[in-house]
């Protein structure tokens, strides 16, 4: 790999997964005018990102990370924003107070519109169009026009993504997400279920724990983490064009960084070693991340952990496995195992949602939700076997009541599906969905918490 690197160097590798625009002078007057737009973040918050995730590396953190496989134009709606960012809130305190571990927070929003696809063609009734790749290439609908990559679509997608930013950010900082706001986070749907019995009681429980810390002097005035939240953004850095546009110079620190989110990671269709997309990410500042499947082997990921992170900084590199429930226990072992012999800082994370993904009976792409908790279980399984840290979770989840995955304690069928599959894309956990999860995933850390062999005491 050439040692010289900048913002453009991806463009001489070859690259998987991109568009073809037909027309390159409309992209290239596009490319212009986003890269005088302002930054939609800022190098600084990229940089406390990543200290966080530094934390989660050294095992004092937990991170969780969701949202939708794809945010789309047509579902643009504060309400939207609203809900998912609530129920990450919700997942958040189950897991901090269920598992006593603080819980960095990322949204899969305000920049996840490009998707790599298993086709690049899609038939339907002896018709072929292009695939739809998310609604930063081209649209959903099967129109030979729709299915065109229109690059007008990047500069909706900058501007929905700086929308939904300023709305995230006066949520997490503006007192949606005081503290004392917990018991406000439940959803009118999730509140009158068992769940959100459950919810309500660990919501009373923490009333409780505020008021003796009041009691103690320790509020939301003396103490401002009570009051407000870090909130950050992620997304797949698949349109090297966008992530290209966007990457600034920091003028405090000489670095460069793709302020098109705090965090971007790379899928498990565009890791090859000597491809564009690992090119683009080994030169940016920012945390960020890749998919690791079930065909990642310990020389090629030693190879990308070297390639992406040649410092060995904490925090600057997360893995994102994402085996499938029946592979895990055999697949996540032997890269485990390789990392930690090999010394390095990783921050090890669970997709559960990608490795599951089958078709219902009824035609849809669905997950069961058992599948998606076994995966998360086995993944937590072997980290403790191997000795080293489960770092976090990555879900496909949304605020809103749909039918997408089978199971849960709605007990979704597959004949359930169709009533409300609304998503562009995966299948996602519903409200309900991701904040059962929350609470099981809280069992099983604390579970694994009070089976670890004490660690002796210095002084002792
Ligand atoms: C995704 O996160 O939506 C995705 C496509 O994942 P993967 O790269 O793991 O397939
Ligand atoms: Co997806």
């Amino acid at each position: 790999m050439a040692d010289k690197w900048s913002p453009d160097s991806w463009r001489g590798k070859p690259v998987v997964q991109m568009p073809d625009y037909p027309n390159q002078d409309a992209l290239n007057s596009i490319e212009k005018k986003l890269g005088i737009s302002p930054p939609l973040v800022f190098a600084g918050e990229a940089r406390n990102l990543k200290r966080s995730l530094a934390d989660v590396a050294d095992g004092k953190a937990f991170l969780l990370q969701g949202g939708d496989c794809a945010e789309s134009f047509a579902e643009f709606h504060p309400d939207n924003i609203r809900d998912t960012f609530r129920v990450l809130l919700q997942m958040a305190v189950v897991l901090t107070f269920g598992a006593a571990c603080p819980v960095v927070k990322v949204g899969r929003m305000a920049g996840q519109f490009a998707k790599p696809r298993s086709a690049p063609m899609e038939t339907i009734d002896g018709v072929e169009l292009p695939s739809y790749k998310g609604d930063m290439i081209n649209g959903p609908d099967f129109t030979p026009e729709q299915r065109i990559p229109d690059p007008d679509r990047l500069m909706q997608v900058y501007n929905q993504s700086a929308s939904t930013l300023n709305l995230l950010r006066a949520f997490a900082q503006g007192g949606y997400a005081d503290l004392h706001k917990v018991h406000q986070w439940n959803l009118g749907f999730v509140k009158d279920s068992a769940l959100g019995h459950k919810y309500q009681g660990l919501a009373d429980q923490l009333d409780e724990t505020l008021a003796f810390m009041a009691a103690c002097g320790i509020t939301s005035e003396t103490s401002p983490s009570i009051r407000e939240t870090e909130f950050y953004t992620a997304h797949e850095g698949l349109m090297l064009n966008y992530e290209e546009a966007m990457t600034r110079v920091d003028s405090t620190s000489g670095q460069w960084y793709d302020t098109s989110a705090h965090m971007i990671w790379i899928g498990d269709r565009t890791r090859q070693l000597d491809h564009a997309h690992v090119e683009f990410m080994r030169g940016i500042g920012n945390p960020v991340a890749f998919k690791a499947g079930p065909t990642l082997d310990p020389d090629d990921l030693m190879r990308l952990i070297d390639t992406l992170n040649p410092e060995d900084e904490a925090g600057r590199l997360t893995i994102i496995a994402r085996m499938g429930a029946d592979k895990v226990e055999e697949g996540l072992p032997k890269l485990v195992r390789r990392v930690k012999s090999e010394g390095r800082k990783v921050v090890w994370v669970c997709d559960p949602m990608h490795g599951n993904t089958i078709k219902s009976t009824s035609g849809y792409k669905t997950r069961p939700f058992n599948a998606i908790l076994d995966e998360v279980r086995g993944f937590c399984n072997v980290h403790e076997a191997e000795g080293t840290y489960a770092g976090g979770v990555h879900f496909e989840m949304t605020g809103q009541d749909v039918t997408e995955c089978t199971g849960g304690a709605q007990a979704i069928s597959d004949e359930h599906l169709q009533d409300r599959y609304h998503t562009h894309c995966d299948p996602r956990l519903n409200a309900k969905q991701s904040l059962e999860l929350a609470f099981l995933l809280a069992e099983i850390l604390k579970g694994n918490r009070t089976n670890q062999p004490k660690q002796a005491a210095v002084n002792s």
